[in-house]
């Protein structure tokens, strides 16, 4: 074979994986598959009782969270979350947007752009809040006796569709 010919008796073989975008060793991708596995999203139409109804520990993120599927929905993707007491999730980034509304309790986030330029946002029960795609956050539960919870509504299935969704933590938090 020659430069600028093609051979078509021996064309390369290339593996296709369904894996996803940009598998780092600080990826969160596969902890998220295995657990999402493990507790596959809820479907409804409605749920009620968010500050009461029943979570599954996410011990990766030190969180218990539970994923929905609403009415069907193809582009946004629901979960709740809480935090212990005193406690806190892991700092990490995700390139879903995420519209976040305090379900219960107070405490804070802190997003920065690679650990830099650190900003704090206070919240509590009632709030709702966001920052820019692909920043860093990290949420804090400020009581030390009662759990907090929050919604986080996100562009997960859009952005699984088109073969762009990453997770990663920030590396400080690696085991
Ligand atoms: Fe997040």
């Amino acid at each position: 074979m020659t430069h600028g010919t093609v051979d078509t008796d021996h064309q390369p073989v290339l593996e296709a994986r369904n894996q996803p975008l940009s598998q780092t060793h600080n990826s969160e991708m596969g902890q998220r598959e295995e657990w999402n596995k493990k507790n596959p999203p809820t479907e409804a139409v409605i749920v009620r009782g968010l500050k009461t109804t029943e979570l599954t520990p996410r011990r990766y993120r030190n969180t218990k969270a539970r994923f929905y599927r609403l009415g069907g929905d193809i582009r946004l993707q629901p979960h709740l979350s809480e935090l212990p007491p005193g406690g806190a999730s892991v700092n990490h980034r995700h390139t879903t947007e995420a519209v976040i509304y305090i379900v219960k309790g107070h405490g804070h986030t802190i997003v920065s752009w690679d650990g830099v330029n650190s900003e704090r946002i206070d919240w509590q029960e009632d709030d709702m809040f966001s920052f820019p795609v692909w920043m860093w956050h990290q949420h804090f539960n400020d009581s030390e006796t009662e759990t907090c919870r929050y919604l986080a509504i996100q562009d997960t299935f859009m952005v699984k569709a088109i073969g762009l969704h990453q997770i990663e933590r920030f590396p400080e938090n690696q085991d």
